[in-house]
């Protein structure tokens, strides 16, 4: 079995009927939003849940899975998410399908955050993978010269057809190609203090418990912040 496929379907395991739970988005999330499916219909599973994205709703819908608006619901068991880049003190790039900020918005309600993953996406420190931004289109070229004056090495996200890629919110994505981040925490800070900018990639302090799969079996790590 390949390892997305393992750490999706171990996660799947921790929801329990009666639970109001968070689906996140990405090819690993993918393997564990079916596994949700598969027990509702077989083992009677009894949930609701929320999701952070177009593409996870429309796969949850087609298997049935109940989904709520996250306004009407007022808690979160459990959220179950993928991941970019994990460092070694467990701090997050996320943002790689352009899901950042209905993901954290959803991981910031939630009372336990479970981060699915391969051991590719554990590294001693964050950067290698690009950092997305997500930023309001209206004057967004002039976050751009910003970035690009900070060394901070941005591009745009384009889509399939080459324009600028808009996210379910309606915004644009800037990559930061820093390849290390020294200071995740006070990168996250300057970044939030940017006008335009949405929100950024880097969740910090969010993650509970991160379950990696591999060629053979499973790792859980139980994170404390
Ligand atoms: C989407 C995300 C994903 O969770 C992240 O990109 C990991 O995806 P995958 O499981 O496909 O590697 O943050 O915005």
């Amino acid at each position: 079995m390949n390892p997305k496929k393992r750490a999706g379907i171990a996660a799947a395991q921790y929801i329990t009927s009666g639970m109001t739970i968070g689906l996140g988005t990405g090819s690993t999330v993918y393997y564990m939003v079916e596994e949700v499916g598969r027990r509702i219909r077989e083992e009677n599973l009894n949930i609701e849940c929320v999701t952070t994205s177009e593409r996870t709703s429309e796969q949850a819908k087609q298997l049935g899975i109940v989904i709520k608006d996250l306004d009407d619901v007022d808690h979160i068991d459990l959220t179950i998410d993928g991941a970019d880049e994990i460092s070694k003190d467990y701090q997050g790039i996320k943002g790689g399908g352009a899901a950042l900020l209905f993901e954290k918005i959803v991981a910031t309600y939630s009372n336990k955050n479970i981060w699915i993953i391969d051991e590719s996406k554990q590294v001693q420190e964050l950067g290698a993978f690009p950092l997305p931004i997500e930023v309001v289109p209206y004057g967004s070229e002039h976050l751009f010269k910003y970035f690009q004056e900070k060394n901070y090495k941005p591009t745009f996200r384009l889509n399939d057809t080459g324009e600028k890629l808009k996210t379910d919110g309606g915004h644009y994505i800037i990559d930061l190609h820093l390849e290390k981040i020294a200071h995740p925490k006070e990168l996250a800070h300057e970044l939030s203090t940017l006008v335009g900018v949405v929100e950024h990639g880097l969740f910090i302090d969010i993650v509970n418990q991160i379950i990696i799969g591999t060629d053979q079996d499973i790792k859980v790590i139980e994170v404390r912040h």
